[in-house]
């Protein structure tokens, strides 16, 4: 008896395997279908790096960075690891939207396919959810820099944002534990989800065969290739490419590694390619005329995101044309045309926008400019290298404007003491959302500003009596006029933009 059958007699695995395998493909194997596979490759590679990288990562607030750079330059082969892991993430991501778009123009997430549609829609969110956790983990200047506008942005969403920070950053600041909820996030929860996803989506994809090209005649009728070998010659073919790609990549540009964080410092962060429309959408947010700003914000972090993604899964639902044949379907081929034209569009403007500001900042030296990501992810790391070098003093701002670059006076002087998301803490740091200090008589809020705080206040009903420092000196009046701006126009407070001139007039 020979091993195979021993093995087939007692679990059958043998003939599920040969069953798998022996599918056929209507219209034959093709090229278009290997963007699905590569993806899942791309996963392994990441599962198979990222396993390696954990050996060596410490996740805490003294640890990250140091064990990161000892990976770098002390690990066999580590930087060629953390290279691999660094582009394996941007060849998922860009594999992962090509799969998406190849599914949507040949019409296949339409029935019986919904369900494998919707899950690929869950499979992208974790990817990107991914893609953002990993990203603070190395713990350098990017890294804190652009994870903490991503904090801020989830701060900002209406109703869950506040329980959501606290979770993200484990307490008011960002510290050990914002590692090490990232950390579990990126390591455990996601690639748990990632994996039992992946895992429906194949079995949903099997169990409905192959989709076969975009015509309404019968599948059947076409000429079959068979997914083996056919079909997975190609796809080895296409995995073996995005190997090489991502093996010259990792070699002929390495991962980059800015110094370690450090929140005093000023730095430009830069976002993954992949967030760089959502960040535009922010930027425009953030230079529109102060009142409509908090509105406008919503739209940018909330509303647009989220609307995207909940038409994606609801896209089988609510596309019921039957045709899969392009020439029928105007109105998905329109709006997905128009979209990414969009995203294409607001991508270049970040890009550009990032560039100028990075380029200000280096000639500035040390005056404050600022610019920042909304999100973190794997690429355009590179570029920052140049930011850092620029100077000292400020911090990172999510959107243009007064309120935006108050966003970043904020993050890196106030959130500390009154949380990203201004609610401060109870009995110790009064919140600003909601406080009638913010909102109300501009001289009186520009003294506490300049000349600090003591003594007993209520605010929103709650007792404090503690220390404001004093940021007469350590700020300047436009910096702090930028930052009353953000504060007056955020959480929920709808007052004027903060008169910088006030300022000067206002004495002990
Ligand atoms: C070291 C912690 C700390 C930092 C940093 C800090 N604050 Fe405060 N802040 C406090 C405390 C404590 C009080 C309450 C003082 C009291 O009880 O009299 C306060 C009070 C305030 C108030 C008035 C009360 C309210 O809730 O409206 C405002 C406005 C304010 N801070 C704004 C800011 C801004 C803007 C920054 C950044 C430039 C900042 N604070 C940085 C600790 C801090």
């Amino acid at each position: 008896m020979s091993v195979l059958t021993w093995i087939e007699q007692r679990t059958g695995i043998v003939s599920q395997t040969a069953d798998f395998l022996t599918e056929d493909v209507p219209g034959g194997a093709s090229y278009w279908y290997a963007f699905g596979s590569a993806t899942i490759f791309a996963m392994i590679l990441q599962i198979v790096t990222g396993i390696f990288l954990t050996f060596y990562y410490a996740p805490s607030a003294v640890s990250a960075w140091e064990s990161t750079n000892y990976i770098y330059h002390n690990v066999p082969f580590g930087s060629f690891v953390i290279s691999l892991h660094f582009w394996g993430a941007t060849a998922m991501i860009a594999l992962l939207f090509m799969h998406m778009l190849q599914v949507l123009l040949w019409g296949a997430y339409k029935a019986p396919r919904e369900l494998s549609w919707v899950v690929g829609v869950l499979l992208m969110v974790i990817t990107l959810v991914l893609g953002l956790t990993g990203y603070l983990l190395p713990w350098d200047m990017n890294a804190y820099f652009a994870s903490q506008v991503a904090i801020n942005i989830a701060a900002s969403v209406p109703i869950v944002g506040n329980a959501t920070q606290q979770f993200l950053s484990g307490g008011p600041g960002m510290g050990t534990l914002t590692i090490g909820r990232f950390f579990g996030l990126h390591v455990w929860l996601m690639p748990a989800a990632l994996i039992a996803l992946v895992g429906a989506h194949l079995s949903i994809f099997r169990h409905n065969g192959s989709a076969g090209p975009p015509v309404d005649h019968d599948l059947k009728k076409l000429p079959q290739g068979r997914f083996w070998p056919n079909q997975m010659f190609m796809d080895a073919v296409a995995s073996l490419a995005v190997f090489a790609i991502i093996v010259a990549l990792a070699i002929f540009s390495p991962a980059p590694l800015d110094a370690k964080a450090d929140p005093t410092q000023k730095f430009i962060a830069y976002p993954a390619w992949y967030f760089l429309a959502l960040y535009g959408l922010l930027r425009i947010a953030g230079s529109l005329p102060a009142n409509i700003i908090p509105i406008a914000n919503l739209l940018a972090t909330v509303v647009i995101p989220g609307g995207l993604v909940t038409l994606l899964v609801l896209l089988p639902f609510i596309d019921r044309n039957p045709s899969r044949q392009l020439s029928r379907r105007p109105w998905v081929l329109g709006l997905t045309a128009i979209s990414l034209v969009f995203a294409i569009g607001l991508s270049l403007y970040s890009q550009l926008a990032i560039q100028q500001e990075q380029a200000e900042a280096g000639e500035g030296g040390a005056k404050a400019v600022a610019a920042a990501p909304a999100v973190a992810g794997a690429s355009g790391a590179s570029t920052t290298g140049a930011a850092a070098s620029g100077g000292s003093g400020g911090a990172q701002v999510a959107m243009a404007g007064a309120a935006g670059k108050g966003m970043t006076v904020y993050s890196a002087n106030c959130s500390g003491c009154h949380g990203a998301a201004g609610a401060g803490q109870a009995g110790v740091f009064p919140p600003l959302g909601g406080s009638e200090y913010v909102t109300g008589d501009t001289k009186r809020l520009g003294h506490i500003l300049l000349y600090g705080l003591n003594g007993k206040i209520k605010v929103k009903g709650g007792d404090y009596n503690g220390q404001m420092p004093a940021w007469k000196g350590q700020l300047s009046n436009t910096d702090i006029a930028n930052v009353l701006t953000y504060i007056r126009s955020s959480w929920g407070n709808k007052a004027s933009a903060y008169p910088e001139a006030q300022l000067a007039g206002i004495t002990k």
